[in-house]
């Protein structure tokens, strides 16, 4: 029988050669994210942490926008009206896939900012490993142009990333600015034409699933960790982390490629990877 694609309206999944292609699917609302969405990408991101069509989780938008932020009716007005306990409940939704998962996923992330990106849609953006963007994709922190501050946890995602300056420049001022800048002040990796945007994600994305996965697993989440550590301790920790990380390998890749570079001597590490 078919394995069921995972997503429903308000998310669409396609999976392609180990990549997971997975689109924030409300087009016509600019892919504003509301309680629906928050709860369908909870359970997007929870079955193909397990799903072995999906080696790379590719996250973008239909249509014109990324994600035009928070739902000011869908999420705003909707919460507004409800017990401090189910806002509570809406928000913990909302973090759920938009940081906490997206930032310890078991498997490598790319956002692909494809148009509009504003205010909450940072968030997700700044907790995917990697980033490209449309060059002409429009981003902004837009809260200020209508009233509040800047929320969920975008201050803080964005401080892990943009200087001091562009931080509050942005956020105090609500100027929208392009995928040029974002590349510059450093929230994307880098910004292509719209006609190649997909084409160079595509080939991030092959890049990462001929890496072992178990290793790139523990780059990036100890990298996560080692943020917030003293020298002594993220030094222990990594050495620890390591040492786990090359005895729990399925594949050996420490040992093959030490025997591939210095016995066989068929690759070289600091120019590819070794032959998995
Ligand atoms: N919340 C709710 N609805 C939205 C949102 C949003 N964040 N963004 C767009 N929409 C809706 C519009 O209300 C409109 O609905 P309608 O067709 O039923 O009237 C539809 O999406 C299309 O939006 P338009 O404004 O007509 O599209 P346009 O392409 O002209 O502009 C843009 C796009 C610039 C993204 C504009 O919609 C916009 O400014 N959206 C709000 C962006 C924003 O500031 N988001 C941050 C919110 S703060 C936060 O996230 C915490």
């Amino acid at each position: 029988s078919t394995p069921s694609v995972p997503g429903g309206d308000n998310v669409k999944v396609e999976f392609e050669d180990g990549i997971a292609w997975v689109k924030l699917n409300r087009p016509t609302k600019r892919n504003a994210m509301d309680l629906n969405m928050s709860t369908e990408m909870n359970n997007v991101l929870d079955s193909l942490e397990l799903d072995d069509r999906c080696g790379v989780v590719v996250l973008t938008g239909e249509g014109e926008a990324f994600s035009a932020g928070m739902d000011l009716q869908g999420f705003f007005r909707a919460t507004d009206v409800m017990s401090d306990v189910e806002r509570l409940r809406a928000q913990r939704e909302n973090r759920n896939w938009q940081w906490r998962k997206l930032m310890w996923y078991g498997k490598p992330t790319i956002a692909m900012v494809n148009g509009w990106c504003f205010g909450g849609a940072f968030t997700p953006l700044i907790c995917c490993d990697l980033a490209y963007a449309d060059q002409d994709a429009v981003f902004g922190l837009s809260e200020v142009n209508w009233g509040i501050i800047p929320g969920g946890v975008v201050p803080k995602a964005l401080s892990t990333l943009v200087n001091h300056r562009e931080a509050l420049y942005y956020m105090m001022t609500g100027e929208k600015f392009d995928g040029r800048e974002a590349e510059r002040i450093g929230i994307i990796n880098k910004a292509f034409p719209k006609e190649e945007l997909v084409a160079k994600t595509r080939a991030l994305a092959r890049n990462l699933l001929g890496k072992n996965p178990l290793v790139l697993r523990a780059t990036k989440i100890s990298y996560k960790h080692i943020l917030e550590m003293s020298w002594e301790g993220a030094a222990e920790y990594l050495s620890a982390k390591g040492d786990q990380t090359t005895a729990a390998d399925p594949e050996s890749g420490r040992a093959q490629g030490m025997k591939q570079f210095l016995d066989d001597k068929t690759y070289k590490p600091g120019l590819g990877n070794y032959e998995r």
